[in-house]
């Protein structure tokens, strides 16, 4: 190993302690929940690749997501299930945000790991959310019982409209793809707005819609199956 490996391993060493001393202080600063989780991360679970979660780009589609919800479906919410919900970032969003009124939030990710990084990052808010693993295909939609079913990872799966018939008819959803074709664990991406209804093929659509980021367009639909 050289001395430069050595001083650069040393320097992340640094960066990791000083990401959690700087978000710990803009929690005590802004007086912010969501980013005292974030902190809360940061010290807990280092290898949490949260930095990516929480780029600029994922934060303006969720940012868009929360609007166009509050915009086409209003603030209320008896209990919401986001699949496909990686570090449950959305539903800390979700709950940062004074206009909603949501009874609670459920976050269901087929990756064992990411279950305890969702708590961790939603411990300002436990008392209504929870994480679970599990394979989106695999859930009983009846038994959820939830009156706003969200999957911002549609890009991830092979069979949007598969998943799709297994939610009771009538079910509200929110749904995000992209076409980042480039990216590997992209499978299913599309190559804009209207393949992308297509692939949804919503029974009701109340919203549809793109962001133009720089390397790709996210694709949002908001409706009923
Ligand atoms: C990279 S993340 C989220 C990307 C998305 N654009 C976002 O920010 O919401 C995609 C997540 O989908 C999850 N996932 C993929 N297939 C799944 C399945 N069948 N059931 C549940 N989660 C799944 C992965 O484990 C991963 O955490």
């Amino acid at each position: 190993m050289t001395n430069t490996t050595h001083v650069n391993q040393a320097r992340q060493i640094d960066w990791h302690d000083a990401a959690f001393d700087l978000t710990r202080g803009l929690a005590a600063y802004t007086g912010s929940d969501l980013v005292a989780g974030i902190a809360n991360v940061i010290g807990k679970h280092p290898q949490a690749d949260i930095g990516n979660a929480f780029n600029h780009k994922q934060v303006a589609s969720k940012v868009w997501a929360r609007q166009q919800l509050y915009d086409n479906l209003g603030p209320s919410y008896r209990r919401i299930l986001v699949v496909g919900g990686w570090y449950g970032i959305l539903p800390a969003m979700l709950f940062d945000d004074a206009r909603f009124e949501i009874g609670r939030i459920v976050s269901c990710d087929i990756d064992p790991d990411v279950e305890i990084v969702a708590k961790a990052l939603n411990r300002p808010f436990l008392e209504r959310f929870d994480a679970m693993t599990a394979d989106m295909y695999a859930l009983d939609y009846a038994a959820q019982d939830a009156d706003l079913v969200i999957n911002t990872s549609c890009e991830h799966i092979a069979d949007l409209r598969g998943w799709l018939a297994l939610l009771p008819r009538g079910t509200r959803v929110l749904l995000q793809s992209n076409d980042y074709f480039s990216e590997p664990t992209h499978i299913s991406c599309v190559p804009d707005l209207d393949a992308f209804r297509a692939q949804a093929n919503l029974a009701s659509e109340v919203f549809a819609g793109a962001l133009k980021t720089k390397n790709y367009t996210r694709f949002m639909l908001i409706g009923s199956v």
